[in-house]
Parts: structure tokens; C-alpha cells; sequence
């Protein structure tokens, strides 16, 4: 198994780094092809695990995908032939749910594995499947599949009992081809449902409220292809400012949504970095050591709880204590204990971890869990004395796209070797 040696320094971070597209818009944009049987023309894709997943998923239900490897990806299901996500594909990545919507609306089938928990949580997907039964389909789950008819989906209103990201873009996609207007209440407002909408739009759906609690779909008989780029990745953008936060030193991030961060920049600047940002640029400048900052995750436009574990890492070295609430997954402390064998001095008791600040961490071999545990232990080594060897670094390829180049091309000394 591969792993990432990061030899912690003093050395601040210098440079300029390039933000890649959102993994969390790639993927439920890619599965939006199914709604046409016209091409997808899509760039500022990141190159990613779970894209290259997605194109396996969509290309063995017969679409065609040609891509370019670095950034543009186009997607045509005129021909998809087979109506099933299999379990073989979807246990590796559950946002494989979003084909159900897309599917169900075009095609009047679908049968989707149930994706199965995973490391930070149970990840249900009861109000995927109440949507769409709202919408007029006809649901059973049988021996670990979603089974779903439905001759065309009609529109509704539906109030989400909770706010979720996927749950969002799943009825939205369905919507964008049912019989009537759709109403989803208690939608979620993340930057990447967003960027499905204005997708969607682009490819003709009639969509209204996006970034608003309340969505209003218009459905249609036909959807066209269209040409989009990807917005940019405001957790990978969020991560470098982190390591930033731990290293000191300057960055200038390009190609970034700096108006997608706004919760995420506000505490920084609390930690005592200083920032400036453009339309697609952010300049950001770190002299001393991080103020710990208090975090409470919520939806969008709160706190992300995709930056929990990055802000967990920053606060371990930061002047002070303080309190971590993770409100959105129910196990998502799974970095707590990797860090603390790196020196960290963090409890916690259920969704809430009290941090406090030490001047200097450890190096020390450690675990990656997920996606986001992975990245706060990469951050960590930069700033830890010795040597931090990071295992099971495929959860971190699912999310970040070269990520030991991009912190190598400013200075940090990290090298991905082939596991012992
Ligand atoms: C999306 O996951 C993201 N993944 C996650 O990013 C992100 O952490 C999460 O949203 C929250 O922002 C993608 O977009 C591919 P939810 P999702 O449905 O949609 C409950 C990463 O690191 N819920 O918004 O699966 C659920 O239990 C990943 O990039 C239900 O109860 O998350 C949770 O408590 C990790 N029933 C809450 O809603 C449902 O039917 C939010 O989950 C669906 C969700």
C-alpha cells in the first residue's frame, strides 16, 4: 500500500498553489449526463479516485466517456443499456447514489446497491428514497438494492427532514425531467448543489432558489448537452490554508472560489491570518503561531464539517484550548487518536473534542480513515518534528489531486512511497 513521508520542518510555506474543481461537484455532475442523451462537456475536473470511479460506474451502464486525462471529461449516455449500480463499485464510493435520481428520470428504472456505511457514519439515505417516492416511484429494497420504477415522476413538494448535500442533488436531477413543478423545502444550499443547478440549467432544466433553503424545479420532456467547468474546491482550497496556519509563510491560491469560503476564511482570520482574495485568487500571509478557534460544523453557509479535521490539526499547535463540535456525522473523530500519538492533547466526549494547544508535535507513523482524517495528518507532519509516515493514502486520493506536489512545489518535503 502506498504511503505519504512527510519530514516535518520550521521551513514556512511559500508559493503559489492551483485549485482543482470540487471532487463534491464532479460527481454529481457527471452522473447529471444521465439526464441526456446528448454529450457533457466538462472541464476543471479533478483527476481524482472518485472520478475515475464515477466514469467506471456510468461507462458500465453503457455510456461513452472520452477524457483527456488532465482536466476535461466528456460524458454521452444516449446508449446506457443497463439500469444498475452495482455493489462492487458503489461500496467503494457512496456518492454512487446519485445516479438513482438522474436514472429513475430519464430511463423509469434504476437499482442502486444501498452504499453501506461508512468510517464517519451510518450515511443513511431514507429521505433519497422518500423524495423520489414523493415524486410518484415505486421503491422496494431487496437484498441490498434500491429497486426503483416509475413511469414518469411527477412533480411535488417535499420537505427534507434534514439538510443533506446528496439528498439535494438527487431530487433536484430527478425533478429536472418529472411531469410539473417540483418544490424542495429544507434544500441544501452547498456551493457544489449550486454548481449541479446552474449545470442543470445550462442544459436546460428551469430551476429557481439555488443557494436558498427552497428550490423550485419546473420539469421537461428533454434535457440538451451542454459545456461546464467545474467550481472550484473549497476544501482543498480550505486545507492549504490550514497547513499555511500550522507553517507560517505566504500562499497565493489561484483558480479559487474565495466567495464559497466565507466561514472558513472568517476563522482563520480569528486564528490571526491575514487575508486578501480576488474573484478567483486568494492571497494569504501567516507570521506567527495560530490562535485556536473554536468550531461548531453545520450546513452551508456555516462551518463545514469537511474542514473539521484540518482545523482539529491546526488547533493541536495553536495558542490555547479549544472546543471542536462535530454536528453533522456521528463518528467523524477518528483522526482524534493518529494525532495524539503525534504528541496532540485533544479528548473528547460524543460530538464534542476539547484541544489543547502544544508548541510542538511529534512525527510518527500513522493511519489514514478517510478522506479528511487523511489530510489533517498530512498537515500535521509539516509541522512535526521527524518523520510522519501516513498509511493507506488511497483515502486521500479519492479527494485531493496530487496533493504531495502541490505542498512539495512550496516547500514542504513530502514524498509518496510504495507501502512496506
Ligand atoms: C456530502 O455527503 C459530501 N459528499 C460529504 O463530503 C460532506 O461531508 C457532506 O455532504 C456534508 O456536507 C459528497 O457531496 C459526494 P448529507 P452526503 O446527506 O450528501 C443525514 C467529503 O469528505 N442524512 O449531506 O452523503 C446524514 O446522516 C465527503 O468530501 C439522513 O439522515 O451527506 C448526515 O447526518 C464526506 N438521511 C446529514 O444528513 C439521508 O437520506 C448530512 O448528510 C441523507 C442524509
Amino acid at each position: 500500500m502506498e504511503q505519504l513521508h512527510i519530514i516535518g520542518s520550521d521551513r514556512p510555506l511559500k508559493g503559489e498553489m492551483v485549485i482543482s474543481g470540487a471532487k463534491n461537484a464532479a460527481l454529481p455532475i457527471m452522473c447529471a449526463a444521465l439526464l441526456s442523451d446528448e454529450t457533457l462537456h466538462l472541464s476543471n475536473v479533478p483527476m481524482l479516485r472518485d472520478v475515475a470511479t464515477t466514469c467506471r460506474l456510468l461507462a458500465d451502464m453503457g455510456a461513452k466517456i472520452e477524457q483527456d486525462g488532465v482536466s476535461q471529461i466528456d460524458i454521452c449516455c444516449k446508449e446506457i443499456n443497463d439500469f444498475r449500480a452495482k455493489y462492487d463499485l458503489v461500496k467503494t464510493m457512496r456518492a454512487s447514489i446519485l445516479v438513482l435520481g438522474p436514472m429513475l428520470a430519464r430511463f423509469g428504472q434504476a437499482q442502486v446497491s444501498l452504499p453501506g456505511g461508512c468510517a464517519i457514519g451510518s450515511r443513511p439515505v431514507d429521505l433519497h428514497i422518500k423524495g423520489l417516492q414523493a415524486m410518484g416511484a415505486d421503491i422496494c429494497i431487496e437484498h441490498g438494492y434500491i429497486k426503483a420504477k416509475a413511469d414518469r415522476l411527477k412533480g411535488c413538494r417535499f420537505v427534507m427532514d434534514a439538510v443533506t448535500v446528496t439528498g439535494t442533488e438527487n431530487l433536484m436531477m430527478a425533478a429536472a425531467l418529472a411531469d410539473g413543478e417540483t418544490v424542495l423545502e429544507n434544500a441544501a444550499m452547498e456551493p457544489e448543489v449550486s454548481d449541479l443547478g446552474e449545470c442543470l440549467i445550462k442544459m436546460g432544466a428551469e430551476i429557481t432558489g439555488l443557494g436558498t433553503p427552497t428550490l423550485r424545479i419546473k420539469g421537461k420532456e428533454k434535457l440538451h448537452g451542454t459545456r461546464h467547468a467545474i467550481i472550484a474546491d473549497r476544501i482543498e482550497a480550505g486545507t492549504f490554508l490550514c497547513a499555511l496556519a500550522m507553517t507560517r509563510g505566504q500562499l497565493l491560491l489561484k483558480n479559487a472560489a474565495p466567495h464559497t469560503m466565507d466561514a472558513v476564511l472568517d476563522k482563520l482570520t480569528e486564528a490571526g491570518m491575514v487575508i486578501e482574495c480576488g474573484k478567483d485568487w486568494i492571497a494569504a500571509d501567516m507570521q506567527h503561531r495560530p490562535n485556536a478557534v473554536n468550531i461548531h460544523t453545520a450546513p452551508y453557509p456555516a462551518f463545514p464539517t469537511d474542514m473539521q479535521a484540518q482545523f482539529m490539526a491546526m488547533n493541536c499547535i495553536a495558542n490555547g484550548a479549544s472546543t471542536i463540535t462535530e454536528n453533522i456525522f456521528e463518528n467523524r473523530f477518528m483522526h482524534i487518536p493518529e494525532l495524539n500519538r503525534m504528541g496532540a492533547d485533544i479528548m473528547f466526549n460524543g460530538k464534542t473534542a476539547t484541544v489543547k494547544g502544544v508548541s510542538k508535535l511529534s512525527g510518527a507513523k500513522v493511519m489514514a480513515t478517510d478522506l479528511r482524517a487523511s489530510a489533517s495528518l498530512v498537515i500535521a507532519g509539516l509541522v512535526a518534528d521527524g518523520t510522519t509516515i501516513v498509511d493507506r493514502i488511497y483515502h486521500l486520493d479519492r479527494g485531493y489531486e496530487h496533493i504531495e506536489t502541490k505542498l512539495g512545489n512550496v516547500g514542504a518535503e513530502i514524498k509518496r512511497v510504495k507501502g512496506g
